[in-house]
């Protein structure tokens, strides 16, 4: 079994424990994903305030951030949440709307959060390495987007 899918299966087990906080939860995920894969050099969650049209950082695992609340449409997460699709980006030298929170940020994958249709939120991955991020990435952050959607709908009930 190869690494992604059994940090699918580990993180599957995190937030299915009935013991945690769906905050803390989101936390494990981060440093589990921090931790196991070699070039998650930072993980975080963003989720929407609809109202005042910003993101807001929830959970992260690497260096802090200066960037806790990001306006719709700057920086790729912002990006992200308006055009509600998964965005890599394998030099963020040369993508013109990048908003950088650490100079050895190389790449960047960036995927929503879908809960009832409605874009709530996403999981930025920064890398200290080019071009670090493939479609196999991608389909893992999917696959957790989805996870971690329907323990929020277990949270919200
Ligand atoms: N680089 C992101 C900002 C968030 S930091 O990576 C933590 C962006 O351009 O939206």
């Amino acid at each position: 079994m190869n690494l992604l899918t059994k940090l699918i299966q580990k993180s599957a087990k995190i937030l299915s424990n009935p013991e945690q906080n769906f905050e803390k939860k989101l936390i494990d995920l981060c440093n589990l994903f921090h931790q196991k894969i070699s070039y998650y050099d930072w993980v975080g969650f963003y989720f929407s305030n609809f109202e005042n049209k910003t993101l807001e950082l929830n959970a992260f695992a690497g260096s802090p951030t200066d960037h806790k609340v990001i306006p719709f449409g700057k920086g790729v997460c912002g990006e992200v949440a308006i055009k509600n699709k998964s965005s890599i980006i394998p030099d963020v030298s040369i993508h013109e709307n990048y908003i950088s929170c650490n100079v050895n940020v190389k790449s960047e994958i960036v995927v929503p959060i879908f809960y009832n249709k409605l874009n709530i939120g996403q999981i930025d991955v920064d890398s200290f390495t080019f071009n670090a991020f493939t479609e196999e990435d991608m389909l893992f952050l999917e696959e957790i987007s989805k996870m971690v959607s329907k323990e929020l709908n277990k949270v919200k009930k």
